[in-house]
């Protein structure tokens, strides 16, 4: 009896004490670099452009995007999972090349300290964007990232 007590004491010891929990410093996240040989102007309105056409009203399955804030810069998103479960913040930041073309810097960040798991959803948040907008198959276009900086790519099957 005292053993099992003991045993319970050690169990549920620190679920019970009032010890803050350990702080999990991690998000799911994706960073992207692309580079276009088309002026920045034409690249953010293409972007802009299928961040609209993917708002839930549009109804259609890839439509969970809503616009946040568009500056010539930066535009902002949201994005949230199909079932609802899970939201992620997207910024794409836009810089002209010294050679007219746009360099572009994409960002998808999980805003659920849980989703450490990512399954590409982060990458094909900002790729699904890029590729519907017809601008994957631009002259010039090319995608600069890895695992590292970018969980999940490499895996990713952004067809769904
Ligand atoms: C985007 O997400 C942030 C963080 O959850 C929220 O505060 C903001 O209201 C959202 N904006 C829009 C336009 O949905």
């Amino acid at each position: 009896m005292r053993t099992t007590l003991l045993l319970m004491a050690i169990i549920l010891g620190p679920c019970v004490s009032d010890r803050p929990p350990v702080p999990l410093s991690y998000r799911a996240h994706c960073r992207t670099l692309w580079l276009f040989a088309t002026p920045c102007v034409e690249v953010s309105a293409a972007i802009l452009r299928q961040i609209q056409a993917f708002n839930p009203a549009s109804g259609c399955s890839a439509c969970h995007y809503t616009v946040v804030t568009v500056s010539p810069t930066d535009i902002r998103a949201n994005h949230t999972s199909p079932d609802s479960l899970q939201m992620e913040s997207i910024i794409f930041s836009f810089r002209p090349t010294m050679t007219g073309g746009c360099r572009v810097s994409a960002q998808s960040k999980s805003l659920d300290f849980i989703a450490v798991i990512d399954d590409g959803v982060n990458y094909c948040n900002l790729y699904n964007v890029l590729s519907a907008s017809g601008l994957t198959s631009t002259t010039g276009f090319l995608e600069m990232t890895n695992e590292w900086a970018c969980l999940g790519y490499g895996e990713a099957d952004c067809s769904t």
